[in-house]
């Protein structure tokens, strides 16, 4: 039997593999995507901030530019995909965010970060405490001062994957519920995948896509395997009842005694609380310590959460890669390419990466914003020096925040 063939073959049906295969098969290619549980993985853990600004850190000045642009596109990115999925809303919500500080050294690491985004050329405003609270009146007493950002909005992550599996569907995306075992390489080129029940699928293009699994498919020679890790993160959700709405009306964040702890509201109630950052290889068990630890913070920064209903706990698995930054593009593999390593940045370079993907799958060449994103700029750097020493997993598996 021949193997069942496809211009583009997608392996991972995370929000990245699904936007990269909806945006190539809107320009007229064959597409299929690999995944036993399409729209499964990160973004179903993740708080869905786009965080350009807030989220600012030094040394990431170039992936900075990269999140501005992604965060441009989102507004007609997000128009285009209710039009594309048959009409489904994503929780698009132009809310901002503010950053807040607890105590003198809170304050004075968001000091550095207000002029770090000063020198950056972004848009942020010193408040002091009694504004913060004007603007959020269930912060706690104790807040010392703190940088609103009216940019920095916020989507429903769930609600954005399953719009794109939708618009996958609807754009004659064919969807594999499969394990992809290993890559077929034919005569010096990926030519497809082995699934795991045996099954070949022929393609012109292979996509790794797998978020923090994408270092482990099989067959991919090590020169060109991507390094990835996975980096834990704890997120509760909890509902804010119609009493004691609206309980915050945009993003609020901190660090606290060194750890980053958001608090997203969304318009239909839920409360997201994130995120440990750890790094246990490919655990996601929810632990006592992280859910205690972010409500503590959470709890410093807005006491009033202690009232609401705690209605769910998840861990997922970010694909941190060694400079943060996503990997985006061809290897030295021809027909190889990769769409991966997007750490925290994974639903706001959602819009930005399905672009770049569909440009250079369709034309060879990466547009000009992705360049410095390129597999190339870590040579045959390999996941075994940078995967976790617990890793476990013998191939592609669940995981799953971005
Ligand atoms: N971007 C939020 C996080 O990774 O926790």
């Amino acid at each position: 039997m021949h193997p069942r063939t496809s211009d583009v073959l997608v392996v991972g049906g995370g929000i990245i593999g699904l936007v990269t295969a909806w945006r190539t098969a809107q320009r007229g290619l064959r597409v299929a995507v690999v995944d036993p549980e399409p729209g499964g993985g990160a973004a179903q853990v993740a708080a869905g901030m786009l965080a350009a600004v807030t989220e600012l850190h030094y040394g990431e000045e170039t992936l900075l530019g990269l999140n501005l642009e992604s965060a441009r596109r989102y507004p007609r990115f997000v128009a285009e995909l209710r039009e594309a999925s048959g009409g489904m809303d994503v929780g698009h919500r132009s809310c901002g965010t503010l950053a807040v500080a607890l105590d003198a050294d809170d304050r004075a690491h968001l000091r550095e970060l207000h002029a770090l985004q000063q020198r950056s050329g972004l848009e942020s405003q010193w408040l002091t405490g009694r504004e913060c609270r004007r603007l959020e009146p269930m912060l706690a007493p104790g807040v010392r001062g703190g940088l609103r950002v009216d940019g920095d909005h916020q989507v429903d992550p769930r609600r954005l994957t399953a719009a794109l599996v939708a618009a996958c569907e609807r754009s004659g995306v064919t969807v594999h519920r499969a394990w992809a075992e290993r890559l077929v390489v034919s005569r010096e080129r990926a030519a497809g995948v082995v699934l795991d029940d045996g099954t070949e699928l022929a393609a012109g293009q292979v996509v790794l896509a797998a978020g923090s699994l994408s270092g482990r498919l099989g067959g991919v020679p090590d020169e060109v395997l991507p390094p990835v890790r996975p980096v834990k993160g704890q997120v509760l959700r909890l509902s804010v009842p119609p009493a004691y709405a609206p309980f915050l009306s945009r993003t609020v964040r901190a660090v606290v005694r060194g750890s980053h702890v958001y608090l997203v509201p969304r318009e239909n109630g839920e409360l997201v609380v994130g995120a440990t950052s750890e790094e246990l290889g490919w655990d996601t068990t929810v632990t006592a310590g992280g859910v205690y630890e972010l409500l503590r913070d959470a709890h410093e920064l807005v006491p009033g959460i202690t009232e609401l209903p705690l209605t769910e706990t998840r861990a997922g698995l970010r694909p941190g890669s060694p400079d943060n930054a996503p990997l985006l593009g061809p290897t030295a593999l021809p027909g190889l390419h990769l769409a991966t390593g997007h750490y925290r940045n994974g639903v706001l370079l959602t819009p930005v990466t399905g672009d770049v993907m569909a440009t250079v799958l369709t034309t060879g060449e990466l547009p000009e914003e992705a360049r410095a994103f390129a597999p190339a700029r870590f040579g045959s750097a390999s996941p075994a020096t940078s995967a976790s020493p617990a890793s476990s997993s013998p191939s592609l598996s669940p995981a799953g925040v971005s």
